[in-house]
């Protein structure tokens, strides 16, 4: 196998260039390496631009009414921000910070929807304040509480109900939402109750449902699961309390291709299967055809995102393993640590060299369990080159962590051959900033 042969799962039209080195984005990788220091974090903002179009061609295509949320969860960052607010997309939000940093990209906040489990009563406050487009109304006691927020304030929020379809979607069980025993949600036995509470308080406007049943989804039929088991479920409201569908949310859980041995369905798939289930059932229980949200985070950033690291010690332990050690690891990158995420990686400064056998690639931090990759065939290599591991998009940066005071790393955009910084590496200053001293 030749390195080249990992580049599709790296940004679109990433290619090597004359001096053999890795070009992302018409940039040389090398040459970003040092103009910006390594652990770096590169995000191309052509594939990321073509992954927002992507998604809202082939949902928009399939279905007349159709909005599609990028979850800035997987990476809410207000240069990223601009451009999905550029590209048409809305957002999904999960605290006030969220909130706060789509605030700060000025974000249009009727296309945000606010989501969460246990929003505190100041970030609905802040919902409310910033007129937020909806809010997805988790529980019980949320439901109260903003019900309560709202009436104060004479506002009517519309809001959705984020209901647990008790479907399993075979992913990892840390991103696994839709099964009944899940801390998501209105719980599955109460579902109808929570309907029935939320169209008696006046102040608030229940205008749909929301589903979310998991991230790294790799089979279509739990979403069509879902699908059937949620219109069902409005027809059954509509007929017994008067309830319209006008809004139906599908959540995200997109699967995203890291390694070269993983097929996930192309997501047009999904949404071939996705909306013609909806279309169908919503025949079968005579009901209008709502307006269909889908909402996913990795699929929009995680192929766009590429990490370089430098080199370090390379220490061969005779007949068990050789150790490659970069200059970041689970600090800026938890995902292989958290949920064995598996990524690709290349050589970014030698794109030619011949492999020479199985290496683990590791980090610097003091955990054994500071692996981002295990056994993986790569060429010989030695202090100074620089290694770039795919998929580095989703949830890495803002998973990432001061573990033994690490400074997390700065973040650029590459395009036509230019980069621009969208977040500086962090300093001592900023780490200890928060710290106390008599
Ligand atoms: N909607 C809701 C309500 C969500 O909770 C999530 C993700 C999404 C949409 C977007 O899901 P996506 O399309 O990105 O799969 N840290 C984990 C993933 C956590 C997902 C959390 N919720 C990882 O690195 O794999």
């Amino acid at each position: 196998m030749l390195m080249t042969d990992r580049l599709p799962v790296f940004p679109l039209e990433t290619k090597v260039n004359k001096d053999g080195h890795l070009e992302i984005g018409g940039c040389d990788a090398t040459e970003l390496a040092r103009k910006f220091g390594t652990p770096l974090y590169i995000y191309d903002e052509h594939t990321l631009r073509a992954k927002c179009r992507e998604f809202k061609e082939e949902f928009g295509k399939r279905y007349p009414d159709i909005g599609v949320i990028y979850a800035s969860k997987a990476y809410s960052n207000a240069a990223i921000l601009q451009i999905v607010n550029e590209e048409g997309l809305g957002l999904d939000v999960v605290s006030g910070g969220e909130l706060g940093i789509a605030r700060m990209a000025k974000f249009p906040m009727k296309r945000v929807y606010f989501h969460g489990n246990n929003k505190s009563l100041p970030e609905l406050e802040m919902a409310l304040k910033y007129k937020v487009g909806r809010i997805v109304v988790d529980n019980f006691y949320e439901l109260e509480m903003l019900g309560k927020l709202a009436q104060e304030k004479d506002v009517k929020p519309s809001i959705l109900l984020r209901i647990t379809p008790g479907v399993d979607p075979h992913t990892h069980t840390y991103t696994s939402t839709g099964t009944i025993d899940s801390k998501f949600g209105f719980p599955l036995p109460l579902k109808e109750e929570a309907v029935a509470r939320a169209l008696k308080i006046k102040s608030l406007d229940l205008v749909g449902l929301h589903f979310h049943i998991g991230s790294r989804i790799t089979e279509t039929a739990p979403y069509l699961e879902s699908v059937k088991f949620i219109l069902k479920f409005a027809a059954e409201m509509r007929k017994q309390y008067g309830f319209e569908l006008k809004e139906l949310n599908t959540g995200g859980g997109y699967d995203v291709r890291y390694t070269l041995d993983e097929k996930p369905p192309a997501f047009g798939e999904f949404a071939e299967k996705i909306t013609t289930t909806i279309k169908n059932e919503c025949k079968k229980w005579h009901m209008d055809i709502p307006h269909l949200v889908v909402e996913p985070g990795r699929e929009i950033v995680a192929q766009s995102g590429v990490a370089l690291y430098q080199i370090g010690v390379v220490k061969e332990i005779p007949g068990v393993r050789t150790y490659v050690a970069v200059d970041g690891g689970m600090g800026d990158n938890i995902r292989p640590a958290l949920y064995n995420a598996r990524l690709e990686a290349v050589i970014a400064n030698r794109m030619k060299a011949k492999m020479a056998g199985k290496v683990t690639i590791c980090g610097k931090f003091c955990e054994s369990g500071d692996i981002l990759i295990k056994d993986i065939e790569l060429p010989e290599m030695k202090a100074g080159d620089i290694l770039a591991l795919n998929g580095a998009g989703a949830y890495a940066i803002p998973e990432s962590m001061n573990y033994n005071a690490f400074f997390r790393p700065p973040v650029i955009l590459v395009k036509d051959g230019k980069s621009r910084l969208i977040r500086r590496r962090e300093t001592l200053e900023d780490i200890t900033r928060c710290d106390v001293m008599e």
